[in-house]
């Protein structure tokens, strides 16, 4: 079976400035925004938080931006970035019982800190999420640095291993779906390292990414033991009932430490079973995406189960 059918098409629909003008001008799509985004701005989203950090849920906090293409942007990024982690600390914290985890992250990607840039963009993302660590070290807060299209791997891996030194509590996040990616886990599966595995977004080429939906479950099986069989802390990032057990089945085997790895799940899927795990003791962690950007994460979430784009049709359709 094909990872999804329309997966491809949606992606690729997605990239159309006419899909987009579409999709952004209604307003029957703030009603689909609303399950996956917690809001547009700091204020829309701290509620939020509360909320989660109430129900003993772990939070990772994304502003959503990508791909940026001039230095101001980028500047504003780390701007906004900065002004949330001085927020985030002031959140009230949940009992957590046998869990050494920080119950606060953000989520950043280096392409809204200027990885593009021409010239040295890979270097400017570097500085950038140097500045946005020391805050977040001060704060208490970590940081994860979430995977983009396969182009930009190896950049974002460089930089991650650049700043580990300095912040050993700097997470990196690793697509199943890609080929290369059970060679990273090995090498990423050290002392301390914080790796998120995920099966992957984004539509990637057949030379180097897995297709088929049964590929990257295999995938994300073999990635995964590797990483509960090393000396890392595994952060499980899927909803996938299949890979959940998995999770728990690897954890029992090999003996590893409850405070010692992480499921993940985003904000707005499956919030009946991230309560079951966190109410029986588990860092349980959600992605809660906010900001005004939010229609490259938005596709992406159609893309990965067409009922979500059914179901937005519909209502255009009806409405219309
Ligand atoms: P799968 O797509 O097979 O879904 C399993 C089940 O989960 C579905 O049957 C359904 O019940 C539910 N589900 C999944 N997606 C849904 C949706 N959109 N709407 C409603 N229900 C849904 N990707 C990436 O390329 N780079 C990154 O940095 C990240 N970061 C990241 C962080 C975290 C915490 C998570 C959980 C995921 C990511 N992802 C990501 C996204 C990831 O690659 C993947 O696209 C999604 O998690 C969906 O894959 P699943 O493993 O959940 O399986």
């Amino acid at each position: 079976m094909a990872v999804n059918p329309l997966r491809p098409v949606i992606l690729a629909a997605a990239d159309s400035p006419r899909m987009k003008a579409a999709i952004t001008g209604t307003k029957i799509t703030s009603d689909i925004v609303r399950r996956f985004v917690a809001g547009e701005t700091r204020r829309d989203l701290l509620p939020v938080v509360g909320d989660l950090l109430g129900s003993r849920r772990l939070i990772s906090v994304d502003f959503l931006g990508e791909n940026t293409t001039d230095r101001a942007q980028a500047d504003a990024m780390v701007g906004e970035y900065l002004a949330l982690i001085t927020e985030l600390a002031a959140a009230p914290r949940p009992d957590l019982a046998g869990i050494g985890a920080a119950p606060v992250e953000v989520s950043v990607k280096l392409s809204a800190l200027g990885q593009a840039l021409p010239g040295d963009g890979p270097a400017i993302a570097t500085a950038n999420l140097r500045t946005l660590c020391e805050s977040a070290a001060d704060a208490g807060v970590w940081v994860t640095v979430d995977a983009e299209d396969h182009t930009t791997t190896d950049a974002t891996l460089a930089t991650v291993r650049e700043l580990r030194p300095e912040f050993p509590w700097l997470g990196a996040v690793l697509q199943a779906y890609l080929h290369r990616t059970e060679a990273d886990c090995a090498e990423l599966s050290g002392h301390g390292s914080r790796i998120r595995l995920c099966k992957g977004a984004y539509r990637e080429p057949r030379e180097v990414a897995f297709q088929r939906a049964s590929e990257v479950t295999d995938s994300y099986l073999r990635c995964l033991e590797i990483l509960m069989r090393g000396a890392g802390y595994p952060m499980v990032a899927t909803h996938d009932p299949v890979l959940v057990l998995a999770a728990e089945q690897l954890v029992a085997e090999t003996g590893r430490d409850i405070g010692n790895f992480e499921h993940q799940m985003l904000y707005g899927i499956r919030d009946t079973e991230q309560l079951r795990l966190a109410e029986g003791g588990m860092a349980m962690r959600v992605y809660v995406p906010y900001g005004s950007q939010w229609y490259g994460y938005l596709t992406r979430r159609l893309a990965e189960r067409p009922a979500n784009l059914t179901f937005f049709l519909r209502a255009l359709v009806s409405k219309s």
